[in-house]
């Protein structure tokens, strides 16, 4: 069975942006942003908070790869289309030997196989159109985190995958991995919540919140619009939203 297909109308100049994990976090607060500065958005997630005219959400399950596979994209006639990948979890957080099979299988699945499958969609769906495609990495991509297995290495490989495509120069295509810093989100609070026999590393993550280190999801998603609006300015495929200063 095929999920949902939209086809809109929109004119060519609308931008239009396609976002996975909308249901909360760094994902629902860059759709807010889009949505206010007149996006039309798709979001993609398995719940929903977001009420906005130019809204349209599909529930979705992205580690049922069946259903990522069934699924189809908006079919669009804007020119400006945008595939932000962002949907993840942090998985189980133990050390590699006590991970069970199944949430092995998982997090491949919603962290790496899911959005893999979708940049292959996005630049077959839009052939002719104007893509800017951003994956949401991670700097676990390049520190061995313990107890963070399968997390370090799906957000390393889609870093690769993501300079792979860009050495390939697709038809009107740009691609970033964006790595986020540390942002409040429940993603974070999951990680805190973790007992430190798991979880060598605790002290590290409970400091960075009791020192009010953490960036808020508004001004992560303010610092991916920057980089939305001016990705002709960045060279490296790579980015980290520390390295944008908003003014
Ligand atoms: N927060 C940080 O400090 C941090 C740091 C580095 C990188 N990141 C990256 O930033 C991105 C967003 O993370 P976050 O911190 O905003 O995490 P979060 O608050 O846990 O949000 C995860 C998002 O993914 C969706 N999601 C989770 N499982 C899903 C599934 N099976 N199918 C469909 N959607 C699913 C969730 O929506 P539903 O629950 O409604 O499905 C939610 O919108 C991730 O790629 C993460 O790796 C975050």
């Amino acid at each position: 069975m095929k999920l949902k297909i939209n086809t809109i109308d929109a004119d060519q100049g609308q931008k239009v942006a396609i976002i996975t994990g909308t249901g909360n976090g760094i994902g629902k607060a860059t759709a807010e942003l889009l949505l206010k500065k007149g996006y039309l958005v798709f979001g993609y997630s398995r719940t929903n908070k977001i009420n906005h005219p130019n809204f349209t959400f599909t529930p979705i399950d992205l580690s049922d790869l069946g259903q990522v596979n069934d699924l189809t994209l908006p079919i669009i006639s804007s020119n400006n289309v945008l595939l932000i990948n962002n949907a993840a979890t942090i998985g189980s957080i133990v050390p590699f030997d006590k991970k069970e099979t199944s949430d092995i299988i998982n997090e491949y699945n919603l962290n790496l196989v899911s959005p893999t499958i979708l940049c292959r969609k996005f630049i077959t769906t839009y052939t002719y159109q104007e893509k800017l495609l951003i994956n949401i990495g991670s700097g676990a991509a390049n520190s061995p985190i313990p107890s963070w297995s399968i997390y370090c290495a799906t957000k390393a490989a889609l870093d690769m995958l993501t300079q792979v495509i860009a050495e390939e120069n697709h038809k009107n295509l740009r691609v970033f991995s964006v790595h986020p810093g540390i942002v409040d989100t429940n993603m974070q609070k999951t990680i805190r919540g973790t007992e430190e026999h798991l979880f060598p590393l605790l002290s590290k993550f409970t400091a960075y919140h009791s020192k009010n280190e953490l960036e808020t999801t508004t001004i992560a998603a303010q610092k991916l619009h920057y980089i939305i609006q001016n990705s002709n300015e960045f060279i490296k495929n790579i980015l980290s939203i520390r390295d944008v200063n908003l003014k």
